[in-house]
């Protein structure tokens, strides 16, 4: 045996219990009450919890978006999603003009090989389709791209028409594939956009203003509609609000397979946070509020609260980063006299656990073992990913997080290692820290220092979509 693991509490999905945990050749060997086996390592950890790694189903390392790329790469990126306990991402590879689809994803490819430090998946945007392009998505399901995402909103860049996505759900339902959607509609949203700039309104809270949640639930209602005439499995990314969860609640009530993400961002903030004032070390006022520009964007405060008890329930399966990093400085900055010019996305990959435990299983919004839940095993079930991730058993990968939960910290920006120079949680005061985070069985992070070795992580083919494998989901 390689390493064992002593004296910790395992906590999966369904149950909590005290056990040690012997690894071999990045896998999960045995898990007893007592190990008697030799190993040439041990890690003591007693009084610590022992959680699966997490998997991050949704982030957007280097990604070329709003005049500017993000500014997390696969390297710095995977290095925070590491020290954040995340030990796989799935990140979103996008069609290219006048390339296939096997071409860009190779171009995503390229950007990851011999930098990702954990093991990472694509799901592939489409922005255009034709017959052609529908002929190719077999293969690409056969080689582990088994998830495609279409865009409701970002008109003129993303964006797509209903004809497409009905097209693209209807040959999902043949070959075994997932839709991802990001449900806004963007018409509606351009209209609005001009309407503000018109009248002068250029400051970060129009951004919110010019998207409102009824357009987030109209096109969720709509894509649950196109999905149910064609029979195919469907999954909402980045929900943010009561009234687009309620068209997933009542959907999954009729067993129609609706599955949806939300984020920590909606979970924490609110709309309040567009009118911040500036901080001591930023000079202009009125400005500060861009930080937050993400769409959907944040909502009212009450939002939460349904969100929490959604996730609760059953109707939310996954809490997701959606990690699209642009520094302040320069990049978020391109939008200061036009709210609509502000690149869309915030940091997050690396405090995706700390929020969950500290925001949620403190506050008695959701257990322990719910935690876990969202965090990893539904992700890995809905993604073609399970048992191999997500899951602390045995023959898993020995993906884990070894966590204190009797420690407190405070987060900021400096401490962190995303690329981006601020976070959204800055000074907030957190309950539990994360002691070690293993990847196949190698320590890669200790005491939020980053141990192990760029290019390490491996790209991950994916299963296609099962129904049988989620139906506990
Ligand atoms: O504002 C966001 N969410 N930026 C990333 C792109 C997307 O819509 O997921
Ligand atoms: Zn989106
Ligand atoms: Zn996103």
């Amino acid at each position: 045996m390689d390493l064992k693991i002593v004296g910790g509490t395992i906590i999966t999905a369904e149950k909590t219990f005290r056990a040690d945990i012997g690894i071999t050749d990045g896998k999960i060997e045995k898990i007893a009450a007592v190990l008697s086996d030799e190993a040439e390592k041990v890690i003591e950890a007693g009084g610590y919890y022992i959680l699966p790694g997490g998997i991050d189903v949704h982030t957007h390392f280097e990604l070329p978006f709003g005049g500017t790329v993000s500014s997390d790469d696969f390297f710095t990126g995977s290095v925070a999603a590491a020290c954040g306990g995340t030990t796989t991402i799935i990140d979103f590879a996008v069609q290219q003009k006048d390339k296939s689809l096997k071409e860009s994803l190779a171009l995503w490819r390229q950007k990851a090989e011999g930098k990702a430090v954990i093991d990472y998946g694509f799901h592939l945007v489409l922005t255009e389709v034709n017959e052609e392009i529908l002929n190719e998505l077999p293969d690409l399901v056969e080689s582990g791209i088994s998830s495609f995402k279409l865009f409701m909103a970002y008109k003129n860049i993303f964006m797509v028409d209903d004809e497409t996505l009905f097209s693209v759900l209807s040959k999902a339902r043949e070959i075994g594939a997932l839709v991802m959607v990001h449900a806004e509609n963007g018409g509606i949203i351009d209209l609005l956009i001009k309407k503000f700039l018109s009248e002068g309104k250029t400051e970060p809270l129009y951004h919110a203003l010019s998207r409102p949640p009824e357009l987030e639930e109209e096109a969720t209602n709509r894509a649950i509609m196109l999905a149910q005439l064609t029979g195919a499995p469907l999954y909402i990314v980045h929900l943010s609000c009561a009234g687009a969860l309620e068209q997933v609640k009542k959907t999954r009530a009729r067993r129609q397979s609706v599955f949806a993400e939300t984020c920590p961002q909606y979970l924490t903030l609110s709309v309040d946070n567009y009118s911040e004032p500036a901080s001591e070390n930023e000079l202009v006022t009125g400005f500060a509020g861009a930080k937050y520009v993400m769409s959907p964007p944040l909502r009212g405060k009450h939002n939460q609260t349904h969100l929490w008890q959604g996730l609760a329930e059953g109707n939310l399966q996954v809490v997701s980063s959606d990690h699209c990093s642009f520094n302040w400085k320069g990049q978020k900055e391109l939008g200061r006299d036009n709210f609509s010019l502000i690149p869309n996305g915030v940091p997050g990959v690396e405090t995706r656990l700390y929020l969950l435990y500290s925001e949620g299983v403190c506050k008695n919004k959701i257990t322990l073992n719910k935690l876990v839940d969202i965090w990893a095993t539904a992700p890995a079930k809905i993604f073609g990913l399970y048992p191999q991730k997500g899951t602390v058993a045995e023959r898993s990968d020995a993906d884990l997080v070894i966590f204190n939960p009797n420690k407190k910290f405070v987060l900021r920006a400096n401490k962190l290692h995303q690329n981006v120079d601020y976070c959204p949680y800055e000074g907030w005061e957190i309950r539990g820290a994360i002691s070690q985070v293993l990847a196949r069985g190698k320590v890669i992070v200790k005491d939020n220092s980053f141990t192990g070795r760029c290019g390490d992580g491996e790209f991950l083919p994916r299963h296609e979509f099962e129904a049988a494998q989620i139906l506990s989901v």
